[in-house]
């Protein structure tokens, strides 16, 4: 292992009913506070009349900011920087998915920063202050909920970025898997396509000596695995959303990549497909990520075998690593395709003609992958693999 330093200062509050301590979380002093969520489907579930009864018994003043979108824009956060500046707003909550909880972090550093919070997120300034948050999740997927990261995408110049800070950690998150019990179908496949996404980021990786993260990844992906399809058949099973909730802050908390670092390459063209097409971020690494494990498998064949023979069961008898490797790709993507996962960018109806602006957003920043470096070509064939 490299050596590392950890620290993770977010609260996480987990569990049935436990809305009802959030306002022995908000801070004591908090008089104004901005309400971020998406486009209403805290208001169909009922989530929003609850959030803001418990508010108003606060005797704080609530300022709303809706309609926060999937692929969260910097128009919005402008909106929500503005109204924290306007109205000195102390503290932000998030009720919602990765996009609120992602847009509520760009807001809480753009309302202390005298420029343009796209500056902070292009990390051409780092913020030093940030307006204290907590959130409230209603989806599985991104992890937001326990890190500091942010993805914002800027859609006048179609860029997608992903920034973070020591600063931007939520002070506290509320997660009861009941309110999730909304997520429809698509969305619930996008997010277990993500979880099982970010294990798989931080699996592979050059670093000797990591059997208590392959173990915890191993462990993570099985128990996903087993409970994905039980789900999906079962959209309100409270002990299913249970595992996949806490499975979705698990995956993304930091501990899997202690002594490690992940690839993320994956993450940075589907980031650069979102930022061009605006699909859901779950599909996308759908469709992207067993192509990358084709391109990347020579790298270290024995890493994809490990997980080829732990996580998929792979008969090994008679093949060679190489074959075992490729057959446990096969079945991440069978297994994708199961749940009713896409599969090729042309069930977006995204075509060639997509392919070179696609790359070249992957490629604004340079080469980029830690466990394999990726250049122009390779980018050009993972997507042109995809179509
Ligand atoms: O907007 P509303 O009406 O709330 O509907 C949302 C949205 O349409 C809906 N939804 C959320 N909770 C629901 C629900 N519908 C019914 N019942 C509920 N309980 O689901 C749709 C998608 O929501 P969104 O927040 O966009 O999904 P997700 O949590 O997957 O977030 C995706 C965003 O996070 C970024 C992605 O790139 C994407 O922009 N990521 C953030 C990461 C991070 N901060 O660490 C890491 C990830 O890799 C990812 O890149
Ligand atoms: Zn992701």
């Amino acid at each position: 292992m490299n050596n590392f330093s950890f620290r993770n200062p977010t609260k996480l509050i987990f569990g049935k009913g436990q809305l009802e301590t959030l306002n022995q979380e908000l801070p004591n002093h908090c008089q104004k506070i901005l309400l971020v969520y998406g486009g209403g489907s805290i208001k169909k579930n009922g989530l929003y009349d609850e959030v803001k009864e418990k508010l108003d018994q606060k005797g704080v003043t609530v300022f709303e900011l809706a309609g926060v979108e999937p692929n969260p824009r910097l128009s919005t956060v402008h909106k929500g920087v503005e109204i924290c500046k306007r109205e000195e707003i102390d503290f932000i909550l998030a009720v919602g998915g990765g996009s609120v909880i992602d847009c509520v972090k760009a807001i809480s550093v753009g309302a202390e920063y005298d420029g343009d919070v796209w500056e902070i997120i292009t990390r051409k300034a780092s913020p030093s202050k940030a307006v204290p948050f907590g959130t409230v999740l209603t989806l599985a997927a991104t992890g937001s909920e326990m890190n500091p990261s942010s993805v914002v995408t800027n859609w006048e110049t179609k860029e997608k970025i992903g920034w973070s800070s020591p600063i931007t950690y939520p002070q506290f998150s509320i997660l009861d898997p009941t309110y999730t019990f909304s997520v429809p179908k698509d969305q619930t496949i996008y997010g277990i396509v993500d979880i099982m996404s970010h294990i798989l980021e931080q699996y592979f990786h050059h670093i000797p000596n990591t059997p208590i993260n392959d173990g915890m990844c191993e462990s993570l992906l099985r128990t996903v695995i087993e409970t994905a399809p039980k789900l999906i058949d079962d959209l309100e099973n409270y002990e299913y959303r249970e595992t996949i909730l806490l499975s979705g802050t698990m995956a993304l908390i930091g501990v899997l990549s202690m002594g490690s670092r992940g690839d993320w390459a994956t993450h940075n063209i589907e980031h650069a497909v979102s930022a061009v097409t605006d699909i859901p971020h779950g599909g996308g690494l759908a469709i992207i990520f067993p192509e990358w494990m084709k391109l990347v498998v020579d790298e270290k064949v024995e890493r994809f075998k490990q997980l080829a023979e732990r996580v998929w069961d792979v008969e090994t008898a008679g093949k060679s690593d190489r074959e075992i490797a490729l057959e446990g790709i096969e079945k991440l993507q069978q297994f994708w395709i199961s749940l009713g996962a896409p599969s090729k960018l042309a069930d977006y109806k995204i075509d060639q003609s997509k392919i070179e602006e696609m790359t070249e957003k992957a490629m604004t920043r340079g080469e980029f992958g830690h466990f394999k470096r990726l250049n122009k070509e390779d980018v050009t064939a993972i997507l042109t693999n995809s179509l």
